[in-house]
């Protein structure tokens, strides 16, 4: 038996891995430390919540106490940390919230594992997941390897820039075995509706205007949910310490043409006139320091370790529109609110 803590647990891709991890690992048992800020929602979980080997864990990474304790009692032998503040949008609005989680909260995990190990590291592996955001920004051509200069350029990019260099300082200095990944836009089942596509989605559905900032000339590489938990599967195992692993799915999209898809995809699946929903295009201001352009570059994942996307994009925006019309229930009530008071309740604000 292993103690895996998975960060984060209660999020878009965190659930995703928890529900890999407690399916394909059947030997270990899954520790899921999660704040549950507004990001994080148990209802993610409810298909594997019942399973023998799972616990959830409700506590802030930035608690520094609160976490060297935690480690002492489960002395976990993996760590698999995706906790963060994730939104661009809420880090040009409020930063300090990311520098305490994103940086903070990780050297007090890292701290935790170091000090709970005290350097007999055999068998124990610490993963830090990140974002190809700490890239910056391309232009029309070129991609992002494991060996492009950091240039990140917005509050949150900043912060996981900070939180990836602290983790390869903990190599470097303490020997931790750690290996990192940084992985390109996400897109699946989940997903917290402000994010731009279950945002656009939620808002076709509701005939509300879709807003698209600047001339939606922005480009983004999407990968399958669940294709990136398979990674970070196979990172956790097989990648090498002290590596890092960019990840990415091949499959760049200008944003104005994957919103224009998801109207006609949208209008197709709720038998609206074809057309339609693109009338709700919306352009508004544009986000402050907008990067233009994310594409990952992951021959280094799929030549080590055999890893690539699954998943052809149509088909997966397909099932992830009907995911969300099916799921009015989930989307209702993370757009309330409502889900923040059930866990004021359950939880007494802890
Ligand atoms: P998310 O916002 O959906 O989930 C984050 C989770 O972390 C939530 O469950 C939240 O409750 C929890 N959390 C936040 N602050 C916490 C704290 N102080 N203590 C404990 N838990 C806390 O994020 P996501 O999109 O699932 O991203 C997960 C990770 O993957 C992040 O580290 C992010 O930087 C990285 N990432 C995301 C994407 C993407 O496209 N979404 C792409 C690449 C990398
Ligand atoms: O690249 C990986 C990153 O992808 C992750 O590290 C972040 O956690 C994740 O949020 C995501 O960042 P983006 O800023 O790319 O994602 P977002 O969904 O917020 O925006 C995608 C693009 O769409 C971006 O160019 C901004 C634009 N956009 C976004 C929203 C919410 C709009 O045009 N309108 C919107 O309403």
């Amino acid at each position: 038996m292993k103690n895996i803590l998975i960060t984060g647990g209660a999020g878009f891709i965190g659930s995703h891995v928890v529900r890999r991890m407690l399916k394909t690992h059947r030997d270990y048992t899954i520790y899921n430390l999660d704040a549950l800020t507004y990001a994080g929602n148990l209802k993610n979980l409810t298909d594997v919540e019942g399973m023998p080997n799972y616990t959830f864990l409700k506590g802030d990474i930035v608690d520094e106490s609160f976490i060297t304790e935690l480690f002492r009692k489960y002395r976990f032998d993996g760590v698999i940390h995706l906790a963060a503040e994730s939104h661009v949008d809420r880090s040009i609005s409020n930063p300090t919230a990311f520098i305490h989680t994103n940086i903070v909260g990780t050297v007090n995990l890292l701290n935790a594992f170091r000090h709970i190990w005290d350097g007999n590291y055999e068998g124990k592996r610490f993963y830090h997941i990140s974002t190809d955001e700490v890239f910056g920004s391309l232009g029309d051509t070129g991609f992002f390897t494991e060996d492009t200069p950091y240039d990140p350029r917005s509050p949150y990019s900043a912060s996981k820039a900070s939180s990836d260099h602290l983790v390869r300082a903990y190599h470097h200095t303490f020997k931790m075995p750690v290996v990192l990944s940084n992985c390109s836009n996400n897109y699946g089942s989940y997903q917290f509706p402000e994010k731009l596509i279950p945002l656009v989605i939620n808002n076709i559905k509701n005939k509300k205007p879709l807003p698209v900032y600047g001339k939606g000339e922005n480009v983004r590489d999407w990968l399958w949910v669940e294709d990136h938990a398979r990674a970070i599967d196979m990172v956790f195992h097989g990648g090498r310490e002290g590596e890092t692993y960019n990840i990415g799915g091949n499959n760049e999209w200008k944003n104005i043409d994957l919103v224009k898809l998801l109207c006609d995809l949208t209008d197709q699946l709720l038998n609206r006139k074809a057309g339609s929903s693109r009338e709700l295009i919306t352009f508004v201001k544009d986000r402050a320091g907008h990067d233009m352009r994310y594409a990952i570059d992951c021959s280094k994942i799929e030549t080590e370790l055999n890893w690539k996307p699954s998943v052809n994009f149509e088909e997966g925006l397909k099932k992830t529109v009907q995911w969300y019309l099916d799921n009015q229930e989930w989307l209702d009530e993370v757009t309330s609110g409502r889900y923040q008071s059930y866990y004021k309740d359950q939880y007494h604000n802890r």
